[in-house]
């Protein structure tokens, strides 16, 4: 169930069964010569859209626009600065804390984003330990990519070509959700290089086309319907264990 095709009495009704909703995040930002830039945002927002049909779970919004300092490098990537996804992560949990939500499981798709959004939750728990209130606030931050059926899918499927940015997987399940976005590119190397990196200049630097220790030219459709399913399981076990905790 998506919260932007409701209606607020609906809204109101679904806080009477559940005070839990999911918030896909991601980013806008290259992902090789192959994968879209919408790749992060995509993933998330597919598999909560399938969770939150499957179990009755209300979707935020996806968040599409993350922390990508370091891909800006290449055309088409956007980035917030840590400052500013900080400062609208907080206003968004503060948003749906006020109206009645009390559990808030964001389901990632960006590691760029990780750092920023635990520092939003500490940020947002510290002013009630400050005031020196006890809220019922709950948070927490899901990566699909870690889910344990999906990591086993992706070595069985991949292995070590899966790589860490441009993903064989993430662009298979991108392509899952719009197939007519597939396309052949032949990668050069076949592998990308792995390792580090600091700003723009230095990713665009070590990694040219884009990809870290990646193969996506492995990437297909039926791999992403196969990640879809695994993410959705992943997805709804941990979501439910969450809503589980006081
Ligand atoms: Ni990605």
């Amino acid at each position: 169930m998506r919260l932007q095709l409701l209606t607020w009495p609906a809204v109101a009704e679904y806080l009477e069964r559940s005070t839990g909703i999911l918030v896909p995040i991601g980013s806008t930002e290259q992902h090789g010569p192959n994968g879209l830039v919408g790749t992060d945002a995509i993933c998330p927002e597919t598999l909560a859209w399938s969770a939150g049909e499957r179990d009755d779970i209300l979707v935020a919004p996806t968040l599409a626009i993350g922390m990508a300092q370091h891909h800006l490098g290449f055309p088409g990537s956007i980035t917030l600065r840590p400052a500013t996804l900080l400062a609208m992560i907080t206003d968004i949990v503060e948003s749906l804390a006020r109206t009645g939500f009390t559990h808030l499981y964001f389901v990632n798709g960006h590691g760029g984003n990780i750092a920023t959004l635990y520092s939003a939750f500490s940020a947002v728990h510290a002013e009630a330990s400050l005031a020196g209130q006890a809220s019922p606030l709950r948070l927490r931050l899901g990566n699909w990519f870690d889910g344990p059926r999906v990591r086993a899918l992706s070595q069985r499927l991949f292995g070590a070509a899966d790589g860490s940015h441009a993903t064989a997987s993430e662009v298979s399940l991108s392509w899952f959700a719009h197939p007519q976005a597939r396309r052949e590119v032949r990668m050069t190397p076949e592998v990308a290089p792995s390792g580090g990196f600091h700003d723009a200049a230095d990713y665009r630097r070590r990694y040219p086309d884009g990809r870290i220790g990646s193969n996506p030219a492995l990437a297909s459709v039926e791999a992403g319907a196969q990640l879809h399913a695994a993410g959705v399981d992943d997805l709804v076990e941990d979501y439910r264990a969450f809503l589980a905790t006081d």
